[in-house]
């Protein structure tokens, strides 16, 4: 009998806060280090304004992720894209990747390496990507 775990997926959107100044690779240092001690995988893209994450892994691992970032006065306005039950990781070799890139490199990046993805979260992804 094959065991399958159920992961729980994530994905949001948020508003930087009024006057922050983001230190981006702050976030992405604490939230790799937090991540990977509990399992998560993701991925985070900020385009100046807008803040978009997808978090998956255990459900208690990610609904606890998910209150702490929540709290967090850096970001406002979070709003609840998706969340699904996923049999598989579809995000598993991503350790809250970011491409601080040029417009279209990050655009290019996301189109390749979401063809795993829920057709409808590619979507929400690449679109935003095209922001960036
Ligand atoms: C947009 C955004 C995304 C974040 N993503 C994560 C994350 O994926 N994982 C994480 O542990 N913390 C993330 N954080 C940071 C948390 O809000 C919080 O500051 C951090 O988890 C506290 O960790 P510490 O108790 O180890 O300092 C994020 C914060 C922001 C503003």
């Amino acid at each position: 009998m094959s065991e399958r775990t159920d992961l729980l997926q994530i994905l949001y959107i948020s508003t930087v806060s009024p006057r922050e100044t983001v230190d981006l690779e702050s976030i992405l240092a604490v939230a790799r280090r937090n991540n990977r001690a509990h399992d998560i995988t993701g991925l985070l893209m900020f385009n100046g304004k807008r803040f978009l994450q997808v978090l998956e892994g255990p459900s208690g691992a990610v609904e606890n992720t998910f209150e702490r970032i929540r709290r967090d006065t850096r970001h406002r306005a979070q709003v609840m894209l998706s969340r699904r039950t996923v049999g598989r990781r579809e995000f598993g070799d991503w350790s809250m990747a970011f491409r601080d890139g040029h417009a279209g490199e990050v655009y290019d990046l996301i189109c390749a390496r979401t063809a795993d993805a829920h057709p409808n979260l590619r979507a929400e992804l690449t679109a935003f990507a095209r922001q960036i």
